[in-house]
C-alpha cells in the first residue's frame, strides 16, 4: 500500500483532531510582534481553524504538501478564515519577515531537510517572532517504536527529535534562544513543546 494512503488514513484519526497540543503551546508564548501566523502541516485544518479563533484577528496561513485531508467545511473559523496553501516547509513561498509566529504541531517529525526548514522559518519570521514545534519527545521510550511504525506505514523520513537536536538546528539557523517544555503533570512525557526565539 502506498505511504500516501496510510498518511491520509492516519490524518483522519479522531486523535489527530485534538487541539490540546495547540492550546498548551499557545500558553507558552511570549508577547509576539504584530503580524500573521504560519502553520506548517495543516492536515485536516482544525489546527489552523483553532489558531484563527485563539489568535484572532491575526491572519493564519496554513501550508501542507497535500491538501487532500482538509475538511474546511466542518471547521469553525475565527473572524479571519485561514488561508490554505499547497507548499513544502523547506521552500516557503513567502517573503522574509512575513510572520510573527510559526507553528508545527505533530509535523516536524515528518519534514524533509530539517535544517533548511529552520532556515526558512527564521527567514520568514519577524524580529521577536517565535517558532513553536509541538512533537514527539525523542528521549521518550515510545519514540523509537513510533519511528518504526511511521517508517512502515507513513514515511521513511520520520524522526523523533530530541530537544538537543532541535536546539542545534535552531542555533545553526540563527535563532538566539530556545526552550523546551513538557506538561507539568508529565515532565518526561511523549510530547514536547519546543520554542525558538528570533531576536
Ligand atoms: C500528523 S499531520 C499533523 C497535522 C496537524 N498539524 C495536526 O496536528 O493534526 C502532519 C502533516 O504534515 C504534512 N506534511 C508532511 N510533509 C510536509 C512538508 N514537507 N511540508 C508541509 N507539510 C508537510 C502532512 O501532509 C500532514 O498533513
Amino acid at each position: 500500500m502506498a505511504p500516501g494512503f496510510w498518511r491520509r488514513i492516519f490524518a483522519r484519526l479522531p486523535m489527530a483532531r485534538s487541539t490540546r497540543a495547540y492550546t498548551f503551546g499557545l500558553q507558552l508564548l511570549p508577547e509576539l510582534p504584530p503580524g500573521p501566523v504560519l502553520e506548517i502541516g495543516a492536515g485536516q485544518g482544525f489546527g489552523a481553524a483553532y489558531l484563527s479563533r485563539a489568535l484572532a484577528p491575526r491572519p493564519v496561513v496554513a501550508i501542507d504538501v497535500e491538501l487532500g485531508c482538509l475538511r474546511a467545511a466542518g471547521l469553525a473559523f475565527g473572524p479571519v478564515p485561514p488561508r490554505f496553501v499547497l507548499a513544502t516547509a523547506p521552500r516557503l513561498p513567502f517573503r522574509r519577515e512575513a510572520f510573527a509566529l510559526a507553528v508545527a504541531v505533530m509535523t516536524f517529525h515528518c519534514l524533509p531537510e530539517p535544517a533548511q526548514v529552520f532556515r526558512e522559518v527564521y527567514r520568514t519570521l519577524r524580529s521577536g517572532g517565535v517558532f513553536l514545534v509541538a512533537d514527539v519527545n525523542g528521549h521518550h521510550w515510545m519514540a523509537r517504536p513510533f519511528e518504526v511504525v511511521e517508517h512502515w506505514f507513513i514515511s521513511p523520513l520520520t524522526r523523533a527529535y530530541t530537544p538537543e537536536a532541535l536546539a542545534a538546528l535552531a542555533r545553526q539557523a540563527g535563532f538566539a534562544r530556545t526552550a523546551v517544555h513538557h506538561r507539568p503533570e508529565k515532565p518526561g512525557g511523549f510530547m514536547q513543546w519546543f520554542l525558538a526565539h528570533k531576536t
